[in-house]
């Protein structure tokens, strides 16, 4: 390997929210705790990046900045080549985080009440960029067969084609299922939506993050009918860990849908701008850091395999999702036979890991574990370790 994914940094009592965030689930601080929660990494950020805020910061003007035309250029480069989109830069606008970006879409595209469709379980804010904004949730339940999950696309279509619903949410790849939808899928999603007037808001924050054997479609790739009727929300964010510098590009190929998310934005916002180390962040990812991505992917399927081959031979009852994109490895602990409360307890207090908990992600996530794979090895085998040794009084 070039790049260096074995190094651990110290991240308790740094302000990392992963680390912070425990305490608020009631888990007495210690450092001794190891965290596989909240979806950032804890892999050094690519030297390139580094080095190019470095320069940033040599020039030592840190006033407001607009995305330069190099670096439109540069994010739609990476849609061409990554993903095999032919984006245009003035459907590029940046934005603070995909999160913002979906809650902007809710209230700019629907109006209280109306209908906003997600695929459950799913990324949790996306529940509350609808019931915060008083919107009704419509809820389309994936169906679980076991070790991986489908659409139910009688129910989707029924839910569809209410004139109530307004707007789907739709998470590509899905967290925290894992799943990469596939071409085809996606076609009977967006055929869909197209028939009964539902605008597509695809969340691709995870959309780099891909396993062997999968392929990634950007929705607004299928057809000029599907871009014409959707945002794509993207971000370097979770590919290259750079979360924290809150830069992400929303893309409206729609001028009339670009001009109202606009105009709705100025009503909070009039004169919205970004990170001035989130652009170079961005650009210098985009520009220098596939070979990083390459290996880090190598990384985290390895980790994937550690913890799928511990759990069939330590615990076969837990079942462990195929894991087709993202780093976020989904289990079904349901067979042991333990409650999800205690569940929760025995792996905060026996095995002293922190986990985010399934049930956050909706009703079906009881009993689940999601557990983030972007850590160093070591991280990961002194959690088998760990966890051995707490489950065995409990299978
Ligand atoms: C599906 C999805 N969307 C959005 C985000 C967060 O996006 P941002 O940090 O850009 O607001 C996450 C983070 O885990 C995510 O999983």
């Amino acid at each position: 390997m070039k790049y260096d994914f074995e190094t651990v940094r110290k991240r308790f009592n740094t302000g990392s929210k992963k680390w912070g965030e425990m305490k608020n689930f009631g888990v007495k601080e210690s450092e001794d705790i190891i965290p596989f929660s909240v979806a950032d990494m804890e892999f050094v950020t690519p030297p390139e990046i580094v080095e190019a805020i470095k320069r940033e910061l040599d020039v030592s003007i840190m006033g407001y900045e607009n995305p330069t035309p190099e670096y439109l250029d540069t994010v739609c480069s990476w849609m061409k080549d990554k993903h095999n989109w032919d984006a245009r830069p003035e459907w590029i606008l940046p934005s603070h985080g995909v999160v913002d970006a979906f809650f902007q879409t809710v209230k700019t595209y629907t109006n209280e009440g109306d209908g906003v469709m997600l695929m459950t379980p799913v990324y949790y804010p996306m529940y509350h960029a609808v019931n915060f904004n008083r919107r009704t949730l419509v809820d389309n339940q994936l169906v679980n067969k076991g070790d991986h999950y489908e659409i139910d696309f009688d129910d989707f279509e029924r839910k569809a084609s209410d004139p109530n619903t307004k707007m789907l949410i739709l998470c590509s790849p899905h967290n925290p299922a894992g799943r990469v939808w596939t071409r085809e899928e996606l076609e009977r999603i967006g055929n869909i939506c197209l028939k009964h007037g539902v605008l597509v808001v695809s969340d691709e924050i995870h959309f780099d993050l891909i396993m062997p054997g999968h392929v990634h479609t950007v929705y607004a790739s299928i057809s000029e009918e599907f871009a014409q009727n959707c945002l794509v929300l993207t971000a370097p964010s979770k590919t290259f860990n750079v979360a924290g510098l809150q830069t992400s590009n929303i893309f409206i190929p729609n001028p009339e849908l670009r001009e109202k998310f606009l105009s709705s934005l100025k009503l909070s916002n009039p004169n919205p701008k970004c990170n001035i180390l989130g652009y170079v962040a961005c650009e210098a990812a985009y520009k220098h850091c596939g070979e990083w991505l390459n290996e880090c992917l190598k990384v985290i399927d390895s980790n994937r395999k550690a913890v799928c081959d511990f759990m069939a031979r330590e615990f076969p009852a837990v079942k462990v999702y195929d894991l087709e994109g993202t780093y976020l490895l989904w289990m079904d602990f349901n067979d042991l036979g333990l409650d999800y409360r205690e569940l929760e307890r025995i792996n905060h207090e026996e095995a002293r890991l922190f986990f985010d908990e399934g049930y956050v992600f909706g009703k079906q996530g009881e009993g689940f574990e999601r557990w983030n794979l972007a850590c160093p090895s070591r991280y990961i085998h002194e959690a088998l370790e760990r966890m051995k040794s707490a489950y065995k009084n409990y299978v």
